[in-house]
């Protein structure tokens, strides 16, 4: 999992100091996609017409974007690289790495080359599976490998087919684009690439299946209003207006140069979509079918600021304290008013021509991974309750390695943050393979999950950019809460119920407000547990999840060993490992395992167990209260929504453990923001 990114002027006068802006630019917004080592390549100098050759200049490097931006700049000054030097037409691509193939070093990291010369430059997202067989054979053809990557077999191939067909032709007669498709009719895996080559220096080929790639456009093209299909844009007219394209793996990247954009579809002959661009005309094909595809242009909604840090320290931070607005964002529109302030029901539009069949269905499956999965068993119970039909939980991976049974009877719901993680995807594709209804649950408009499933509902949580998944887990199972509602029957039994949580909807965003007051609490309560080795994390019924989640939090971010527990097991193994010194963290809202919870304090204080309760506010029934154990107290709300508020002294908790610790907070070790590799 990567990010790619490149920049096209064409016709506008650029400095390449400019140019290396934007491409440093690009990857800072692409960084939490994956922070090892990143890359570029621009142009030595401005190219002339189609065919001149001049090598264009690669740099990369180990470690995060700003040790990049730092050697390319010392390089420059070591150099007699002129900074102002101006360009007229010129393609920069870039990338930052998350590593799968080889360690994170300069050779591993893209742009991978053809070789000397850098005749073929490509910077790559997702995964090459076939790239060992490819390897040999061109090995066999004389071709020596300087990385350990599956990426470096993609330039290689396209020098080998660029020298195979001109060795025949005895002149340049193949084009870019052909070159691209003969490559790829070998390549097998998921990706999206970019390629540059000095043998083609105004072109720019980008091309994508399974993984993410989307277009923004600045210039002529920001007149074509939304839907305006790709052809009647004007940009397939040779010699163009001046303009400037980026591709990126995602909007964050693009949202502040332009609005206007296309997510790139894989080819719907099961190929790849093949995009070129070439002297100011852009063209898009798939490779069974050369003809250019119509696609429409489209409006970013996204506003530059809710990728900006703001007025906090980090974006998993800025990202907590901003859930009171991002739920509003995820129910706007879709609570419809009854009398006075009360709502009287959910309207998810992309979801009320299925409503009949998903209640007819013979289950509801959910199915996710990390976060998601936790947000999704936060709403079973709900879902449950509701809709009446049994919901049952899949892990992604675990479904994949059982092949277990989907059925053309089920409704089967993606939870999923990224709408990309690799493994729900290829769930995803067995489910519809098996003839399930296939719901899509994302926060990423265009996403691959969004786009596949049959129908769903966006989270609208706004663009998450801290690793750790905080404001779209909270806004998910909001989502998942008014899909139950909307599937409920509106009978006189359940209408109290129904009222009591679009009531505790309406609300929500204040509780969790007040919640977050808790913040100087759960630093001072992150001092008194930074030295600590492990934690682990009671809940029952939908705080189980919360237990799960909250331990994943810890564990991810503050790189602590921390543990959810099904407090129903507590017996069956845990207990083994209470003392004095291990802290737990027990939640215990009002609820109906209230009682049950109560009796495991119980039986965890009798055995000395050093306890932290998150309880609801102003319960004094509770037995360790004033004793050595602590309180944190929270809001009560209605059940289904009580683990919303419950995550978000854990969320501050994982927070100020990790500054505390000093740890990386938006980037943690070893992770990435979308899993796009299995
Ligand atoms: C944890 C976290 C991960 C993701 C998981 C699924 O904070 O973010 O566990 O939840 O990788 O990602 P999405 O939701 O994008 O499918």
């Amino acid at each position: 999992m990567c990010g790619i990114f490149a920049y096209f002027n064409y016709k506008i006068e650029r400095e390449r100091r400019y140019i290396l802006e934007v491409l440093f630019n690009g990857l800072r917004r692409l960084e939490y996609r994956g922070y090892d080592s990143s890359g570029i390549a621009i142009d030595a100098g401005e190219c002339g017409s189609r065919g001149s050759v001049s090598s264009p200049l690669v740099f990369r490097q180990e470690g995060k974007i700003e040790s990049l931006v730092r050697s390319v700049y010392e390089e420059v000054d070591a150099s007699d690289l002129n900074l102002g030097e101006s360009f007229s037409v010129h393609a920069g691509i870039a990338h930052t790495r998350w590593a799968t193939h080889g360690v994170p070093s300069p050779r591993n990291s893209h742009p991978q080359s053809s070789g000397a010369g850098h005749e073929f430059l490509v910077v790559h997202n997702g995964i090459i599976t076939n790239y060992e067989v490819l390897k040999e054979t061109l090995v066999r053809h004389g071709y020596t490998f300087e990385s350990d990557t599956d990426t470096e077999v993609i330039p290689k191939l396209a020098k080998f087919v660029f020298d195979k067909a001109n060795d025949e032709e005895g002149v340049q007669t193949v084009t870019f684009s052909q070159v691209v498709m003969e490559v790829m009719r070998h390549l097998e895996g998921a990706y999206a690439l970019i390629f540059k080559s000095s043998h083609y220096p105004n072109e720019l080929i980008a091309c994508k299946r399974g993984s993410p790639l989307l277009l923004g456009i600045r210039g002529e093209a920001e007149k074509v209003s939304c839907g305006t299909s790709f052809q009647d844009a004007n940009l397939l007219r040779p010699n163009g207006q001046p303009k400037e394209l980026f591709l990126s793996s995602d909007a964050n990247a693009v949202v502040e140069h332009t609005r206007t954009f296309m997510v790139l579809e894989d080819d719907e002959d099961g190929g790849v979509t093949i995009l070129k661009y070439d002297l100011g005309k852009v063209e898009i094909n798939g490779i069974h079918r050369p003809a250019s595809v119509h696609r429409a242009l489209s409006v970013l909604e996204m506003e530059v600021e809710q990728i900006m840090k703001g007025n906090y320290d980090h974006f998993m931070q800025k990202e907590i304290h901003e859930q009171p607005e991002s739920l509003t964002t995820t129910m706007r529109g879709r609570l419809i008013s009854g009398d006075s302030s009360k709502a009287k029901g959910v309207l998810l539009g992309g979801l009320k021509d299925h409503l009949k069949t998903i209640r007819r269905s013979r289950r509801i499956v959910f199915i996710g991974c990390g976060t998601s999965y936790n947000a999704a068993l936060a709403a079973r119970p709900f879902m449950e309750e509701l809709s009446g039909v049994p919901v049952t939980m899949e892990i992604a991976s675990d479904l994949l390695d059982r092949e277990g049974p989907i059925y053309r009877e089920d409704t089967v719901v993606f939870v999923s943050q990224s709408g990309e993680t690799a493994d729900t995807l290829q769930a995803l594709k067995y489910a519809k393979k098996n003839g399930a209804l296939c719901v899509g649950i994302t926060n990423t408009v265009g996403s691959a999950i969004a786009r596949e499933t049959d129908c769903g509902v966006h989270i609208n949580a706004g663009c998450e950019i801290g690793v750790a998944s905080t404001k779209a887990y909270t806004s998910q199972i909001v989502v998942m809460t008014m899909v139950a509602l909307a599937l409920g029957d509106d009978t006189i039994s359940s209408q109290a119920r129904r009222e009591a949580t679009l009531d505790g909807l309406l609300d929500l965003p204040n509780k969790v407000r007040e919640v977050l007051k808790l913040n100087d609490e759960l630093k001072s309560l992150a001092k008194l547990l930074m030295c600590e080795q492990s934690l682990l994390v009671f809940g029952r019924g939908c705080n189980y999840a919360t237990a799960l989640e909250g331990a994943l939090k810890v564990k991810e971010v503050a790189l602590m060993h921390s543990e959810g527990i099904l407090a129903g097991e507590m017996k069956h193994g845990p207990l083994a490992l209470v003392d004095e010194t291990l802290p737990i963290i027990v939640i215990a809202t009002h609820d109906a395992c209230f009682r049950k919870q109560q009796s495991v304090i119980q039986q965890l204080h009798a055995r000395k167990g050093r306890l932290i309760v998150i309880c609801s506010k102003g319960d004094t029934s509770l037995v360790c209260t004033g004793g050595s154990c602590r309180v944190i107290e929270v809001p009560q709300v209605v059940d289904c929504l009580q683990p919303v508020i419950n995550i978000v002294p854990l969320q501050l908790l994982a927070y100020h453990l990790t500054v505390l610790r000093g740890f990386n907070v938006d980037q943690p070790r070893n992770l990435a923001k979308s899993v796009t590799t299995q």
